[in-house]
């Protein structure tokens, strides 16, 4: 929903330091973010994954909007070797809100 979306592009401010979305997104300290949502792990070509996140990928991980929820609530949690130096969002609503912005730029 586009409300919910327009909220998450506010708390993606907290994400945009490392990650880019939208036509012409870079690859920073994150991958960029386009199509994340439920696109196996480690969807961008070319960027360094930690092991944690290259193993995850050869068992079939996949972001589905559960494991984005968890991992975005406490990523060190989820892997605890992933270089999102992120410590999480601590509220329900942002992260439901952020994964919709997500959505929202990328189909
Ligand atoms: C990975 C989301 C904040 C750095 C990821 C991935 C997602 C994500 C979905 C997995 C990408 C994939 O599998 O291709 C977010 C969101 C954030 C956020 C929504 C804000 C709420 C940050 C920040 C940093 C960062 C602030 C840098 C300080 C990274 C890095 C990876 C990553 C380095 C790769 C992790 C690894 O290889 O272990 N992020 N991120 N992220 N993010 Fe973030």
């Amino acid at each position: 929903d586009a409300d919910l979306a327009a909220q998450g592009e506010k708390v993606f401010k907290k994400c945009a330091a490392c990650h880019q979305v939208g036509e012409g997104a870079k690859n920073k300290t994150g991958p960029v973010l386009n199509g994340v949502v439920g696109a196996p792990i480690t969807h961008i070509e070319g960027f360094k994954y930690s092991k944690d996140f290259t193993d995850a990928h050869a068992e079939g991980f996949i972001w589905t909007e559960e494991n984005l929820t968890a991992y975005l609530h406490k990523p060190k949690a989820m892997f605890p070797k992933t270089k999102m130096t992120f410590a999480g969002l601590k509220k329900d609503e942002e992260i439901a809100a952020v994964i919709e912005y997500l959505k929202s730029v990328s189909q």
